[in-house]
């Protein structure tokens, strides 16, 4: 007679332990446990997060090609901040901020940095401003205490990170009921000596709609000109930066025009990597503030370094840089052009049912679909994306504008280049069919309204 299995014998031949055991999450584990229980364990956990396929409300990538995914797998043990052990990985990224210099027209040799997403480029970029402010004053001998930033409501929360982080005051322009981004005639009167600069948006995370940059730069180069006040602004093109160039190839954000200082851009955005990279780019070397870059011995030999944080892996910028010779302008421009033209048949499908009111439809925007319920309705967006989830899983978000304009509620969906028309044809059916049940039912019930998130995406 064999013995009977011990419960964890059992276990490990014919499942594994947390088929029956909670899983460890305070205290931390006196033993382990085999690989394949560790990775069952993390796998199942993880198998009830968002289906990336069905998620409409993240900005970031969700798909790359497989010999990318090798590309990214097989570097991951390499450390991005060894310059001395990895010089070639340096290289690549130099080779990225030469490639998106010339995308963004700047006039000659430039700088820039990798960073972790468009938070740290922002942060980056923003000091720089800081910096190169200071410099200024303090060359005229003027005071330096009382630095200030200009943005509009529309800009994402880093902005105001910044400003509390980096003593900055924040000039905020408030949006308006029915205006979303920011112009000249907003900035103007809040310049004054001690603005460090203005921050546009190309591509907001509302909307997806830009700040008009053109406008601001004129009034920037006026004021150079009639006062002698020199405001440089900076462009966050955490998403458009990757859409712009090749959708609207002829619309004027970037170093054409004369104030645009530096420029940033996340690479795990319509860069089309995952996430774990951005971009920053300057207009010209001499403006990047040079206070702000370290030079020091590492294992041997100097390395300049412009960043928040040190060790980090270069899988990401390798990937990056994959992407931009696996795709080059044509094929940037060809999967942009794919999402843009199913953002717009999801847009005319939506249009057609007579519920729903697009925003800011016909002007330049991101791939997506800013939408909100046309008419009076018994229900409201935030139980639309509620019921669209609860009927189907798609992640589609529901959000009020930022100040002035909060009474406006928004539905938004990103239109990725894996969402394919069929999918497409059937996400707006699902629309529909959400509606008709909130209709029946006259609204989400209250127990449903208190799980209701409330949060554009990133
Ligand atoms: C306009 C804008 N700026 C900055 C950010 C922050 O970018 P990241 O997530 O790459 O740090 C986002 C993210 O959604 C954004 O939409």
């Amino acid at each position: 007679m064999t013995k009977p299995l011990s419960t964890d014998q059992a276990a490990m031949l014919y499942g594994n332990r947390f088929l029956t055991e909670d899983a460890p999450s305070s205290d931390f584990p006196a033993s382990g446990m085999s690989a394949l229980d560790a990775m069952r364990l993390v796998d199942e956990e993880l198998a009830l997060e968002g289906d990336p396929q069905r998620n409409l409300a993240t900005f970031v990538t969700t798909w790359m090609e497989p010999e990318a995914q090798r590309i990214i797998g097989e570097n991951l043990y390499r450390n991005f901040i060894d310059h001395a052990e990895y010089p070639i990985s340096a290289e690549v990224e130099q080779r990225c901020i030469r490639m998106l210099a010339d995308l963004y027209h700047a006039p000659g040799e430039t700088t820039g940095a990798r960073t972790q997403g468009s938070s740290e480029a922002i942060m980056l970029g923003a000091l720089s401003l800081k910096w190169k402010w200071k410099e200024r004053r303090e060359a005229a001998s003027k005071p330096v205490e009382k630095p200030n930033l200009i943005f509009g409501g529309d800009v994402h929360v880093v902005w105001e990170k910044f400003c509390r982080y980096f003593d900055v005051e924040p000039r905020i322009v408030p949006l308006q009921e029915d205006k979303y981004v920011i112009g000249p005639e907003d900035v103007e009167p809040l310049i004054d000596e001690n603005t460090i600069g203005v921050a546009a948006v190309l591509g907001t995370t509302f909307t997806g709609h830009a700040d008009d940059i053109v406008g601001i730069n004129k009034l920037l180069v006026d004021l150079k000109g009639d006062k002698g006040l020199d405001v440089p602004m900076h462009v966050d093109g955490a998403s458009g930066g990757f859409v712009w160039p090749f959708l609207y190839p002829d619309s004027e954000w970037d170093f054409r025009l004369e104030q645009v200082r530096s420029i940033n851009v996340s690479g795990h955005k319509f860069g089309l990597v995952y996430p774990g990279v951005g971009w920053l780019v300057f207009r010209e070397k001499s403006d990047l503030a040079e206070d702000l870059v370290f030079y020091e011995n590492y294992l041997g030999k100097t390395d300049a370094t412009f960043t928040l944080n040190f060790s980090t892996g270069a899988s990401m910028v390798l990937a990056q840089y994959y992407n931009f010779v696996r795709y080059g302008r044509d094929g940037y421009a060809y999967v942009m052009k794919a999402m843009q033209e199913n953002a717009r048949a999801l847009a005319e499908k939506l249009k057609a049912t007579g519920d729903f009111e697009l925003i800011g439809d016909g002007e330049e925007q991101l791939p997506l679909v800013a939408f909100k319920l046309a008419g009076e309705k018994d229900y409201d967006e935030f139980d639309v994306s509620w019921q669209l989830s609860a009927e189907r899983g798609w992640m589609l978000p529901a959000y009020t504008l930022p100040p002035n304009a909060e009474d406006e509620k928004v539905l938004r969906a990103l239109v990725k280049q894996t969402l394919s028309r069929e999918q497409i044809d059937r996400l707006a059916d699902d629309i529909v069919e959400a509606c008709a049940t909130l209709e029946k039912k006259g609204g989400a019930h209250d127990s449903e309204r208190k799980k209701m998130k409330q949060s554009p995406g990133y």
